[in-house]
């Protein structure tokens, strides 16, 4: 596309002016076409200052994702073979579950700006605003139902690697799926699938990382509980770095547990915050109470309970009570 082309040049050229004239050589269209996605760039929100006689200078880019600016020299083999950005959905895990089901290849991506019906776990909403990631990977792994919890833990260990090294915080992981920076959740996983017997047919996995909203967009005891990376890190952080790091780690650790699922297991437990600690387990109809042991081969979290009777968790929210 012209547009990107454009993009591309004023990108490369902050430090100065471009003139119209050398963007159309460039670029091979004509110096009303430039200017025509000139203008198109600023509709979208760029600051493109023009003086007469010098040209054009990219002073500002808007926190947008483009998908041209995702996928361009992405080295990734499965996860996002094909990539969909729009810029408002209901849920993009509603959305990746209905494409999945017309046959979406594996490794589709479906992203949105912002959602209107996000869902969380156990039947719970997830806030949506602008500024934030939302994203759903739809996969066909050729596994048994009952593994389908690594593929959570898989995207789990994903996101927290690409958060330490773009962001450089420390990160770790609560059961079953919480990615928390300085104790606080920035990120839940949400994975739905189509099953039948014991054969998958599709899963969508779905992450939402808070980012850049600001956090007076959630309720107050949401926010009690939660903090942004840019909160974390102190300055906006880049989403469309973080995203494309999130895609190849994505990558990397899908195609890992479809090889040897116990480096999955294994890096997760390093990340995890959990094991040894004295929690609570609510949100599945009982209070429990207990120390977290472990988890076991299909990722259900072991719990000692005071009476000493040991208990496997499928779901549920765990809360960390204080030494
Ligand atoms: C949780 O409750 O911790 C899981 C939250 C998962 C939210 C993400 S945002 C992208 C995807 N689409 C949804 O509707 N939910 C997931």
């Amino acid at each position: 596309m012209y547009k990107d082309k454009i993009l591309y040049r004023l990108r490369s050229f902050r430090k100065g002016f471009l003139s119209g004239e050398e963007l159309a050589r460039r670029t091979g269209i004509s110096r009303t076409m430039v200017w025509k996605h000139i203008s198109s760039l600023r509709g979208q929100g760029f600051t493109i200052e023009a003086v007469p006689s010098q040209g054009y200078r990219l002073a500002a880019e808007p926190d947008l994702l483009r998908k041209q600016d995702i996928a361009s020299g992405l080295k990734i083999k499965v996860i996002g073979r094909d990539i969909q950005l729009f810029t408002t959905l209901v849920s993009t895990n509603t959305a990746a579950m209905e494409l999945a089901s017309k046959g979406a290849v594996e490794g589709t991506v479906i992203i949105s700006e912002m959602q209107t019906g996000g869902k969380g776990r156990l039947g719970r909403k997830w806030i949506s605003p602008k500024g934030n990631l939302y994203l759903s990977i739809i996969l066909r792994p050729a596994i048994p139902t009952h593994k389908a919890p690594l593929i959570t833990m898989s995207g789990a260990v994903a996101v927290a690697s690409a958060i330490r090294s773009v962001c450089g915080v420390a990160v770790g992981i609560k059961w079953p799926n919480d990615i928390l920076v300085s104790g606080k959740k920035v990120c839940g996983l949400l994975t739905e699938m189509s099953a039948e017997q014991d054969r998958i047919r599709h899963i969508v996995l779905g992450i939402g990382i808070d980012v850049n909203m600001r956090p007076d967009e959630l309720p107050p005891d949401i926010r009690a509980l939660t903090t942004t990376l840019s909160e974390a890190k102190g300055s906006t952080v880049n989403r469309t770095v973080l995203l494309r790091q999130l895609l190849r780690d994505m990558d990397h650790w899908y195609r890992q547990f479809l090889v040897q699922d116990a480096d999955v297991l294994a890096e997760w437990k390093k990340l995890n915050v959990t094991f040894g600690r004295r929690i609570t387990v609510s949100g599945t109809g009982e209070l429990l109470e207990g120390i977290a042991q472990g988890i076991d081969e299909d990722g259900r979290l072991i719990v000692k309970q005071n009476n000493g009777v040991l208990r496997l968790i499928a779901a549920g929210d765990v809360t960390i009570l204080k030494r």
